[in-house]
């Protein structure tokens, strides 16, 4: 797999999350709904993983969560109890993360930087999440190896992302984005061709000596019905994001036609 183009990344709009004010924490913006409708999944995901199947003490671990934007994320990995860092290139992003962190007495490291570049030195972490950023950004292959360097031995990776399938484009590129009687979403938030097959993502992981674990499929936990008709709720402003976010909770699925989570393990040092 190779860097996107040239052409599609200009479609996407990244500078959505460079805009003044707080986008993230307020109940009536989008990106709420990271917090209200991803937020327990993927936290859950998370916690079963290390109190179950690795069976870690994530006290005094370290974590870096690469494309933290304003930090909802970022701060429920500090609350498992690692010591934690949150790097996004949105120098906005990162001030509403700073003020909201300290607001709520969170000790957690923010820096500036992208995934394709960390500033870090090799083997600094012992988890490195990403969510919800694989798909946006300019050089796939190459975050995924410099997530991979500043892994230590045996570090665990986390992600999420969505798949590049017809499904995905009607559901979250038509519905989410486009059409007028269900978007919630700005128009250029995803670009279809930027989605990620699980098996891509699996291949770039091995080159990366990034040990693929597994994907977990992940859908809304109501029918397609209710969806539509709470959807269309928000695009009429009749529910907030975070109403709607509260409804419409994300769970597990079989299949990972929409979007789907995973993880991998450092497999040794490079
Ligand atoms: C949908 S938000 C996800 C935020 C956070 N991970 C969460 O789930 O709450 C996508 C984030 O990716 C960041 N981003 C975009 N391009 C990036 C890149 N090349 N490297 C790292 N982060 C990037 C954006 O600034 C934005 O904050």
């Amino acid at each position: 797999m190779k860097r996107v183009s040239e052409e599609i990344y200009s479609r996407i709009d990244n500078n959505i999350y460079n805009i003044d004010g707080d986008r993230w924490w307020h109940p009536d913006f989008s990106l709420n709904l990271l917090r209200t409708l991803y937020n327990p999944f993927r936290v859950g995901y998370a916690k079963k993983l290390f109190e179950q199947l690795i069976k870690i003490n994530t006290e005094k671990l370290s974590a870096l969560e690469v494309g933290c934007g304003g930090g909802i994320l970022s701060e429920e990995i500090a609350k498992m109890g690692f010591i934690t860092t949150g790097l996004d290139p949105s120098e906005q992003s990162l001030n509403i993360a700073i003020k909201h962190a300290n607001d709520n007495n969170l000790k957690i490291k923010y820096e500036i930087g992208t995934g394709e570049n960390l500033p870090f030195q090799k083997d600094s972490f012992d988890v490195v999440f990403c969510c919800d950023v694989l798909e946006h950004v300019h050089d796939l292959p190459k975050v995924i190896s410099e997530i991979s360097r500043v892994l230590k031995n045996r570090g665990i990776f986390i992600y999420d992302t969505f798949n590049r399938t017809h499904l995905s484009k009607i559901s979250i590129i038509n519905i989410l984005q486009e059409w007028k009687r269900w978007a919630i979403m700005p128009a250029n938030l995803h670009v279809w061709e930027m989605f990620i097959k699980p098996d891509e993502i699996r291949s770039l992981l091995e080159e990366n000596h990034l040990e693929w674990k597994e994907h977990r499929g992940i859908k809304p936990g109501i029918s397609y019905i209710k969806m539509l008709h709470y959807l269309h709720k928000r695009a009429i402003g009749e529910l907030t994001y975070e109403e709607f976010g509260k409804k419409f909770l994300m769970v597990e699925s079989r299949s990972t036609q929409i979007m789907y989570m995973g993880y991998a393990v450092k497999s040794f040092s490079l």
